[in-house]
């Protein structure tokens, strides 16, 4: 990636010329969004509009980006979207619990237990088709607000065998607030004699700003059973049209229109740059028309080709699980604030940006140095781990109590039918090459390509 962030560099340099034209609307993309990370209000959001009546007020994040864009010209989609989620003091994930009714959106980890509960019983499962490795770490990258690995790990406490294997919990996550909120969680979870950072007697809990930082520290040894639910969509992507000159990077300009209520504006780049050539130099791209855009996110390629090349050498498997294609979808990136799409240029550092994922991209990524799996939609995953028989347990528990009872079957519905998470949601796993294929993954229908 070190290749692709210096040409992001030279992507950026050099101040706006009369050149640069303003590309298509990013309104038109935000109109356009398909209905992606779940709202709850999705019918309304997909059908906001934008009152344009004055210019929003720049938020700290959108002064820097505006000095930044003043000095050095337009910036890439990429830059813009990293600084938005994950600058250091002013990134959206970095100092808020973003999750839940009153967060900007809900995770199937969030709906209910049953997600995690079923994802821990498949890892138990991939455990023993990999024949029980003695020493196994779990390591989930994006924990949110930790409720899956805490789902995960209560199921564990069923398979004493499983339980003793597992030397470590590593927790891959940028945000401060969110360590804060996944070590209280866990470590409360894990209070039968485990406390952060390790007891001799339990499973410690570590934390890890990237992937690399745990998987080059000799001490964690063991296989590792990776976990990434929601992860690869928060990674930057990259924007590219084709014109009838070749393909150009779209980039973020101001926007100093008095019509516009944002401040930002997507605009072409005047000429090829190296990156938008290497980018674009898949065969895939090769017959799309004048006109098209496709989303790269070289992040989410390197992430994916990190962990097969982890799975690959030292066994035990990756499990990705986002929304997204087969295939790769254009204008997908799109803002989220209040469970309802937004404009994506709104209140830069305060709403969520994500983007589906092209899952036949990481495919790509990962499939020199393991076996991959899927996609299998969410819906087929979790009516293969049994989703049914176990949701029927838990109204046999509920009783007599009706309002658990319509929040289960409510929970069911919302993470299995076709209409919400059950079809958007996608399952990708990777295993090492020539080990059995992963339970829930044979025969099950892959999407068809558009
Ligand atoms: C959409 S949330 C998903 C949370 C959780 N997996 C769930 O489904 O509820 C994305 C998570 O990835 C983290 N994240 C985003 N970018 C990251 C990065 N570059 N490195 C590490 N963590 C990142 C966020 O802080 C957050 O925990």
């Amino acid at each position: 990636m070190a290749v692709v962030a210096a040409l992001l560099g030279r992507a950026c340099r050099g101040r706006a010329s009369a050149a640069w034209r303003i590309a298509a609307s990013h309104r038109a993309v935000y109109a356009a969004a398909p209905t992606r990370r779940y709202t709850t209000d999705d019918a309304t959001a997909a059908t906001a509009t934008v009152d344009h009546v004055a210019k929003e007020p720049l938020t700290p994040l959108a002064k820097q980006l505006q000095g930044q864009i003043k000095a050095t010209g337009p910036l890439s989609v990429a830059h813009f979207m990293r600084q938005a989620l994950t600058h250091p003091v002013y990134g959206y994930y970095m100092k808020r619990d973003v999750f839940g009714s009153k967060g900007d959106f809900t995770t199937s980890p969030e709906v209910s237990q049953m997600f995690g509960e079923l994802l821990g019983v498949w890892l138990v499962m991939q455990w023993q088709g990999l024949g029980k490795p003695n020493t196994v770490q779990l390591v989930e990258l994006g924990p949110g607000r930790g409720t899956l690995m805490d789902d995960m790990l209560r199921v564990s406490k069923r398979f004493p065998a499983f339980r003793r294997a597992i030397t470590g919990v590593h927790l891959v996550e940028v945000s401060p607030e969110l360590r804060r909120i996944q070590e209280t969680k866990l470590c409360e979870q894990l209070a039968d004699g485990v406390a952060s950072g390790g007891s001799a007697s339990g499973i410690p809990v570590r934390w890890h700003g990237n992937l690399e930082e745990w998987s080059t520290d000799a001490q964690f040894s063991g296989s590792p059973l990776l976990v990434a639910h929601e992860f690869l969509d928060a990674m930057p992507i990259h924007v590219l049209e084709k014109t009838k000159h070749g393909w150009r990077e779209v980039m973020v300009d101001l926007d100093t229109d008095a019509e516009s209520e944002v401040n930002f504006r997507f605009v072409l780049a005047p000429s090829a740059t190296a990156l938008a050539n290497q980018l674009t130099a898949d065969a895939r791209y090769a017959n799309l028309e004048e006109g098209a855009r496709v989303e790269i996110s070289p992040d989410a390629w390197g992430a994916v080709n990190q962990m097969a090349r982890i799975v690959g050498e030292r066994g035990g498997s990756a499990m990705l699980i986002d929304y997204g294609n087969d295939f790769a979808k254009p204008n997908t990136l799109r803002g989220i604030r209040n469970h309802r799409f937004c404009d994506l240029f709104t209140s830069p550092g305060e709403i969520d940006l994500t983007a589906d994922v092209d899952f036949s991209f990481m495919r790509t990524a990962a499939q020199e140095f393991a076996d991959v799996h899927g996609p299998v939609t969410q819906r087929d995953f979790l009516h293969r781990m049994g989703i049914q028989a176990r949701l029927q347990m838990l109204l046999r528990r509920a009783g007599q109590d009706r309002q658990q009872q319509r929040h289960l079957i409510g929970s069911y519905n919302r993470l299995t039918d076709v209409a919400a998470m059950g079809s958007i949601y996608k399952f990708l796993t990777l295993t090492p090459k020539g080990t059995p294929t992963p339970v829930a993954f044979e025969a099950l229908s892959v999407e068809p390509a558009a």
